[in-house]
């Protein structure tokens, strides 16, 4: 273990690594790190895919901005944003029949869970480079993750409300080697007193000095100073314009937009945007009906077999029947088996007009 002091002013991000597997001991150090990261309402908004197949390194470092490094990583690691898990189990605890109940509405989630979901990700992240540095392993972020959100998807098999925000490469320093850290600007341009501080030319001009000394007139960009070498690299890039692109279309899935009954079913089937527009016609007023049948069935069964079965149940009125969402096959069947009868009958008491109910899977993300 480093003195942390060390270990802070050391670190750099390193893109060449020593040529063999992280320990499966320093793995889980990683990962420890990264979990015991603070978290927002102690929610944990992120999920980590560890990544060593090596053809998906490869699609990776293509699809991040032609990276080569990325597939000489060990160890890859993607850092995401992660509300679905929190909206699955909203949704499996039927806030949309409590919101409905209480003439609230029932919301996925907005572009402030978004960023509140990026910060917890990056502080793990962050974490997770930390506990590496202390056992010798470098690391190196990827932040053009964040482009190409449809191939990434697809890739990494991630539903609506998770976006992946960071990747971050990990490898043991190669024997002998340790780049030296690079400069940074000056503190006064960072850390204020009290209240930001903006800076006129001059002090601007100060600030970037060191770096802008490194300038020459003949570049490929035609850029006539360093501002504008700068931002014909970077933030006028046309991997900068990329970024924008995939994050605008990742970001319709965070408008948080009204929850309906009965579109829990197949977000990933939909595509990802408007993933909430109802595809079956609904009747909102069959959910606090829904809650009389489950009062029913609560009384004539034990509580176990009432909450493992009967709960999590997800009714969608559908043209005069009523569609139970089941969460697996193993619900659905026994559910079917051991309680359609009596669910009818409840069904029956409650919604004399529904002519029978049928039992179906739910496709989720596991399926
Ligand atoms: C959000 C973020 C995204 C980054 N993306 C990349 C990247 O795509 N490729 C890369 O080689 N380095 C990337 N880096 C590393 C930076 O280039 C590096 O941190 C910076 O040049 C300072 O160098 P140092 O980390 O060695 O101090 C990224 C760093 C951050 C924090």
């Amino acid at each position: 273990m480093q003195p942390i002091e060390n270990l802070l002013r050391e670190r750099i991000s390193l893109r060449r690594f020593a040529d063999c597997p992280l320990n499966q001991g320093d793995v889980d150090w990683i990962v420890e790190g990264a979990m015991r990261a603070p978290t927002a309402g102690n929610m944990m908004l992120y999920s980590m895919i560890l990544i060593t197949d090596p053809i998906k390194k490869q699609v990776l470092s293509e699809t991040c901005d032609h990276q080569p490094f990325i597939a000489k990583a060990p160890l890859v690691v993607a850092f995401l944003a992660d509300y679905q898990r929190w909206f699955d189990y909203y949704r499996n605890s039927n806030v949309n029949a409590y919101c409905l109940e209480r003439g609230l509405e029932f919301c996925g989630p907005d572009e402030a869970d978004l960023l509140l979901a990026c910060s917890d990700a990056l502080i793990a992240a962050q974490n997770a480079v930390i506990a590496a540095e202390s056992r010798g392993i470098g690391s190196c972020y990827i932040g053009d993750i964040m482009e190409n959100y449809e191939r990434h998807r697809e890739l990494l098999n991630l539903p609506a409300w998770v976006f992946p925000v960071a990747l971050l490469c990990f490898g043991y320093y190669p024997e002998g080697e340790r780049p030296a850290p690079r400069s940074r600007f000056d503190r006064k341009y960072i850390a204020f007193a009290e209240q930001y501080q903006r800076f006129n030319p001059e002090g601007l001009n100060e600030m970037l000095a060191a770096r802008a000394a490194a300038f020459t007139p003949a570049n490929p960009y035609g850029a006539q100073n360093y501002g504008q070498w700068m931002y014909a690299r970077k933030t006028g890039a046309p991997f900068s314009a990329e970024m924008a692109r995939s994050v605008r279309e990742a970001l319709k899935n965070w408008k948080g937009d009204r929850i309906r009954m009965n579109n829990h079913v197949d977000e990933l089937d939909e595509g990802l945007t408007n993933v909430w527009e109802p595809r079956v016609s609904e009747d909102a007023s069959s959910v606090p009906k829904w809650w009389r049948v489950l009062e029913i069935m609560r009384k004539e069964l034990s509580r176990p077999s009432f909450e493992t079965w009967i709960a999590p149940l997800r009714p969608v009125h559908l043209e005069g029947e009523l569609c139970l969402y089941c969460q697996n096959l193993f619900q659905k069947d026994w559910a079917e088996s051991r309680y359609k009868q009596s669910l009818e009958r409840a069904v029956l008491a409650v919604m004399p007009d529904i002519r029978g109910i049928t039992f179906t899977l739910e496709k989720t993300v596991e399926q």
